[in-house]
């Protein structure tokens, strides 16, 4: 599997607003979408940084996924995302070199696109996103 190269990176965050004025003011970021997902414990900002994206994490309570990352390591870097044309194909030819996959099938990502994680252990130590890039 070839990525066609890195879809965004996802930062965890403890201030949404807080992150996004930020990357505004910084970098000259846009935000491209916001959204809620009560079931996944985050809310989540994209915001295009010329043309790259960084994707802001912020956790609804503690007991969560991005929540507990956070109590353990602090707001930073949480996973690289790459760019692929078919998310099940990706994760196929990943579990064939021996990834081990978060996700043993590709599901609905936080924008609607199809996504799989595949664990850190797998990739020195980095959460590795794949997703489809439309
Ligand atoms: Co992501």
């Amino acid at each position: 599997m070839e990525a066609r190269g890195i879809h965004h990176v996802g930062i965890a965050v403890a201030d949404l607003d807080e992150a996004v004025a930020t990357y505004e003011r910084y970098f000259g970021g846009r935000l491209e979408h916001r959204v809620r997902v009560e079931e996944q414990g985050v809310e989540a900002a994209s915001i295009r940084v010329g043309a790259s994206r960084v994707e802001l994490l912020a956790p609804l309570g503690d007991d969560t996924p991005v929540g507990k990352f956070l109590a353990r390591r602090g707001p930073g870097m949480h996973h690289v995302a790459y760019a692929v044309d078919d998310v099940g194909a990706a994760i196929r030819e990943l579990a064939r070199h021996g990834a081990e996959l978060i996700d043993e099938a590709p599901r609905r990502g936080m924008f609607g696109l199809e996504v799989a994680f595949v664990h850190p252990d797998s990739v020195h130590g980095v959460l590795t996103e794949v997703v489809s890039s439309g």
